[in-house]
């Protein structure tokens, strides 16, 4: 029976697994810690790992995974930011879950958005509190406002149609434009200074790679409008946060929502309620009324968990019944561009 080591496990991992490992019987070890290079050891005699957004497997990690006779990982998550592919190159085949459910994204950065614009987060702990006054909570119509796309893949797409029925504007910006979409769905290509200068809202859909990389800093701030709403629902490193916190104080950004943040992998998905945040970044950003934190929790709708579930297990069932990997992330190039991506 193949023995799977998971790492960074919740409650509600263990639910939604069992459930679908009824029907694939593998052995699941469920560990709570993160994998990194100090729990790697207790991969001996797994015969695959399954890691989530948040653990560390970085080139030492990856040799001993190797070392310990690891023949799978298996990410149960899209982006793949937190694995040094190259160093499983020609050792240990990497699959992940390419899509779950795009929508359970999308609909949170409109959450996002929604809470930040009718304020209806600060109106809640007041009517509870039974004060009914509206001094302060006054928003904007979104309908006739620009919202300016930063990739346009699943995620990005299923957010533009939602934006389209607000009658919203849509400017979009992708490395590879997708044109017959764009004419579907009634939005427009254009560069990233054109974005920066017209949306209202900007919402970042792309993946954390080099260049994408604190793609939203001083300069890319300075080019926006004024009062302007960010959303990252996509990853932290894709925004520099001290210079986030600058547009904020100077009310350049008028609005943040971030459910993700660059340092997060120290305090996301854990209760820190009774102890001292250390990262003054992130204590600084919670101190704003204008800035929403969520903590990582876009994808986390009971259809996008039992997809990632399905899809993880079935990974793993096709490699070791049939030596098969549909959803492999290359590890010989960092731009998909070698031959074995391009025979994908
Ligand atoms: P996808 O692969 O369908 O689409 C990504 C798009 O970004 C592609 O069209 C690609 O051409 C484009 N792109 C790549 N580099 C770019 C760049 N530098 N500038 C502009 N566009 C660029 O991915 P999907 O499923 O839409 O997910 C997007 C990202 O959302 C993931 O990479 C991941 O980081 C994040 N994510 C966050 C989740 C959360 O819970 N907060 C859950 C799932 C994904």
């Amino acid at each position: 029976m193949v023995k799977i080591a998971f790492f960074d496990t919740k409650p509600y991992d263990r639910e939604f697994f069992d459930k679908i490992n009824e029907r694939y019987h593998f052995d699941i070890h469920y560990f709570a810690p993160h994998l990194t290079q100090e729990t790697a050891a207790l991969v001996a005699g797994f015969d695959a790992v399954c890691i989530f957004v948040n653990d560390k497997c970085d080139a030492e990690t990856c040799r001993i995974l190797y070392e310990k006779g690891v023949k799978l990982l298996a990410l149960r998550c899209a982006g793949y930011n937190n694995v040094d592919l190259p160093a499983l190159y020609g050792k240990i085949p990497v699959v992940r879950v390419p899509a779950y459910s795009p929508h359970a994204v999308a609909e949170h950065a409109l959450a996002l958005m929604m809470t930040l614009n009718r304020k209806t987060a600060k109106a809640a702990a007041r009517t509870k509190e039974a004060n009914f006054t509206l001094n302060g909570l006054m928003g904007f119509d979104m309908h006739g406002k620009t919202a300016g796309i930063i990739g346009t893949g699943r995620i990005g797409k299923a957010l533009i149609s939602i934006l389209r029925g607000f009658g919203m504007r849509v400017l979009a910006q992708d490395l590879y434009p997708d044109t017959k979409a764009a004419a579907e769905l009634g939005y427009t290509y254009t560069d990233l200074p054109t974005i920066y200068r017209e949306a209202d809202i900007i919402s970042l859909h792309c993946p954390l790679t080099p260049e994408s990389t604190y793609m939203i800093n001083k300069d890319s701030i300075a080019m926006m409008k004024d009062g302007v709403m960010l959303i990252n629902t996509g990853r932290g490193k894709l925004v520099n946060s001290k210079d986030l916190i600058d547009g904020l104080k100077s009310h350049k950004i008028g609005y943040a929502g971030l459910d993700v943040y660059e340092e997060e992998a120290s305090c996301f998905f854990e209760d820190f309620s009774d102890e001292i945040i250390a990262d003054d970044i992130l204590s600084r950003l919670l101190t704003f009324p204008n800035v929403l934190v969520t903590s990582h929790q876009a994808f986390f709708t009971k259809e996008a968990i039992a997809a990632i579930a399905e899809t993880t297990l079935e990974n793993i069932r096709l490699f070791f019944e049939k030596n098969e990997l549909p959803n492999e992330i290359c590890t010989g190039c960092d731009k998909n561009t070698c031959a074995k991506c391009a025979k994908k």
